[in-house]
């Protein structure tokens, strides 16, 4: 089993968003009894919740429910538990270094880094945005799923 954790600041926008746009891809490539998929918040302001209505909205014209989804912040112990922790921005990904036991340090990257066609290095916060926001956050987490399944893939 491969775990992976996308990570944002609320985990009401991104992380969800991605968690569902790659649980999708995963799916469709009947993979979901070998990757285990979740996401979570650097920060606690938004725990419980679940995920903006216009990412849910974005979301659902593709495919995508987030509805059971509820924010969560990450814990110590999730640098133990997943294989891959990917940040959204180099924001979250700085935080999460300052959280992560150092021998787990290795696990964080940006997501974006499986989207290397793209000239974007972050998934850009769309909180305080438009609804075209949160399809071009989309549109950047769906190319980087791409990528970051045939990664996942060659380790399965
Ligand atoms: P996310 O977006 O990190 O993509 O979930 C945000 C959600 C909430 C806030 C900021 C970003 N906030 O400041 O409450």
């Amino acid at each position: 089993m491969i775990k992976v954790l996308f990570v944002c600041l609320g985990n009401i926008c991104r992380s969800p968003s991605a968690e569902g746009a790659f649980r999708k891809l995963v799916e469709e490539q009947g993979l979901l009894d070998q990757i285990e998929i979740d996401s979570a918040g650097t920060h606690a302001y938004h725990v419980g919740s679940p995920p903006d209505d216009r990412a849910q909205q974005a979301a659902s014209r593709r495919g995508i429910d987030m509805s059971g989804m509820r924010g969560r912040r990450v814990d110590e112990g999730d640098f133990y538990i997943f294989d891959y922790v990917l940040a959204m921005d180099e924001s979250n990904e700085y935080h999460l270094r300052e959280m992560a036991p150092a021998e787990q340090i290795h696990k964080i990257e940006l997501f974006l880094n499986y989207a290397p066609e793209r000239s974007e290095i972050e998934v850009p916060d769309p909180y305080y945005g438009g609804h075209t926001g949160f399809e071009q956050v989309l549109d950047m987490i769906e190319d980087a799923s791409e990528g970051l399944l045939t990664d996942i893939k060659s380790r399965l």
